[in-house]
């Protein structure tokens, strides 16, 4: 009885596993054959997560030789905008072409004594469509730039880098900023323009050419080939600029915007840009000659320009970049944007204010109001020039080993006029205007991936001196808690 009971339990037991099993295998069959049909819309392609992981490995070796140039220029420009190319080209290191509307197979190449980068001819457009009305239909071969430079074939290439004659570039902030990014995904890289009005009327979401773009190389090979096809479907539009970025926009990409990219549709002084530079690396300038050159005192924009590159070859990462610290003894404040210029304010000057532009410069084109705003984080000059700062320009770095010294003199002694004028704001007893300079102590900045992923400002200390006409700074990576405020 005991065991008859026994047994029936058992069965009941066995009955019971043997049912939900079926309705497990059930369940299963019929979810899985769910989950193909929702899949089946969806077509299979390899996960991408695999190189997000190797972000680190991948990106700490992109260096300079894994960057392919295509510099648009033409027989016009040419032969003075190479002095541009010059400043920041490296020969034994770079790779690339400047892509020319004339035959240079019989140019003497050596005559550029090997200081420039290879000339390429471009190839004929005459069959491309271009229909903008009183534009340059030289625009498609500045565009077929990206699929000719594809095709120059060279190997190991991680990104394709396209500026103008007039753009130049901080090569070593350039891979820096780029190592940031995984070469094997798609990216277009670059800035839209400081003009608002150019990006109303062209786009808030191109790369502008001038400011110079960087495509992943994954990403080029397949625009290169869908390259003649697409242009001829934008003919209505203006630019190159604007056909690359509409035929990346057909591949599904869109800009990935790095503040150290700039276009400059400005004119004047661009001095505030310059002095309130974004927490970012700069990575390139454009316009060079038609902006102002941007130390005063030297007149050409050349040279000017090689002078602010003698500061960058002691620290690139750190060209231009904004510390601000404060004089608690005669309550100073003091903007410093590293070897360019330092602004003394004989005043309290809050740190946003200062973190903000000043609209030192003037609008790219004249006529329409709307063309006076920019993009850009900005604050009036000053027009009481009695409560300007005192603006201390670069004259000399030297470094030893990883210090280095940056030394900035006082911009209007230089000057009679300008002495003369600041002779009636009234005097208080100790002003800035008396320095004769401002020595800045720095370590060599090193960036890291982490650093560019989440940038902090370094800070800055005023030192004790006993020179009333010497200032000395030093800046350094701020405390885990510290604060950039006036401590009153
Ligand atoms: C350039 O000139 C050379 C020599 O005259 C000629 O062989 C070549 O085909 C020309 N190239 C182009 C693109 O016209
Ligand atoms: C690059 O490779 C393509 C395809 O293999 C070839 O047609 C083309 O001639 C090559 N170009 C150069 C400059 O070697
Ligand atoms: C300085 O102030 C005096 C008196 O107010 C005035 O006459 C003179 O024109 C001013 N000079 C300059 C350079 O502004």
């Amino acid at each position: 009885m005991h065991f008859l009971q026994e047994f029936t339990k058992s069965r009941s037991h066995k009955i019971v596993i043997l049912i939900s099993s079926i309705i497990l295998i059930i369940y299963l069959i019929v979810s899985f054959a769910l989950v193909s049909r929702f899949n089946s819309k969806l077509p299979h392609y390899s996960s991408s997560l695999h190189h997000i992981s190797h972000l680190e490995d991948i990106s700490s070796a992109t260096s300079l030789d894994h960057i392919v140039f295509g510099i648009a220029s033409n027989k016009v420009s040419w032969n003075s905008r190479k002095e541009f190319i010059r400043l920041w080209w490296k020969p034994k290191q770079m790779r690339g072409c400047v892509f020319l509307d004339y035959n240079t197979t019989l140019l003497d190449q050596d005559n550029q004594h090997d200081l420039l980068p290879p000339l390429c001819t471009s190839a004929d457009t005459t069959g491309f469509l271009y229909t903008y009305r009183g534009g340059l239909r030289s625009a498609i071969r500045v565009a077929r730039i990206v699929s000719e430079t594809v095709a120059l074939n060279h190997t190991d290439v991680r990104w394709f880098v396209f500026a103008d004659d007039d753009t130049v570039f901080f090569p070593e902030n350039l891979v820096k900023v780029l190592s940031k990014y995984d070469h094997e995904l798609w990216y277009y890289i670059g800035s839209n323009s400081e003009s608002f009005s150019q990006n109303t009327f062209f786009s808030f979401d191109m790369a502008y050419g001038g400011a110079g773009f960087a495509i992943s190389y994954p990403l080029a090979k397949v625009l290169a080939k869908t390259f003649d096809s697409c242009i001829d479907r934008y003919s209505y539009l203006y630019g190159s600029d604007g056909r690359i970025s509409s035929c990346l926009a057909e591949l599904g990409v869109s800009l990935t915007k790095e503040p150290g990219f700039h276009q400059v549709d400005m004119k004047g002084d661009m001095f505030g840009l310059l002095a309130a530079h974004p927490l970012a690396p700069l990575i390139s300038l454009h316009h060079l000659d038609i902006v102002n050159p941007i130390f005063p005192y030297i007149e050409s924009p050349v040279k000017a320009l090689e002078h602010l590159y003698e500061a960058a070859k002691h620290d690139p990462h750190r060209i231009i970049q904004q510390t601000v610290c404060y004089d608690m003894y005669f309550s100073w404040t003091v903007s410093i944007s590293w070897g360019y210029a330092v602004q003394v304010y004989a005043r309290h000057v809050p740190l946003p204010y200062l973190l903000r532009a000043q609209k030192t410069f003037k609008p790219f084109k004249r006529g329409k109001r709307m063309n006076n705003n920019f993009n850009i984080d900005m604050r009036e000059y000053e027009s009481d020039r009695c409560r300007r700062a005192v603006v201390f320009y670069m004259d000399r770095v030297s470094s030893e080993k990883d210090e280095i010294q940056s030394v900035y003199r006082n911009s209007i002694l230089r000057s009679r006029s300008k002495k003369l004028l600041h002779a009636n704001c009234s005097r208080i007893p100790a002003s800035p205007l008396d320095l004769e300079e401002i020595r800045v102590f720095s370590n060599k900045f090193e960036l890291n991936v982490k650093q560019l992923l989440a940038p902090r400002r370094q800070c800055c200390d005023v030192l004790p001196v006993t020179n009333s006409e010497v200032m000395e700074i030093s800046l350094r990576e701020c405390k885990v808690e510290e604060l950039i405020y006036m401590h009153l």
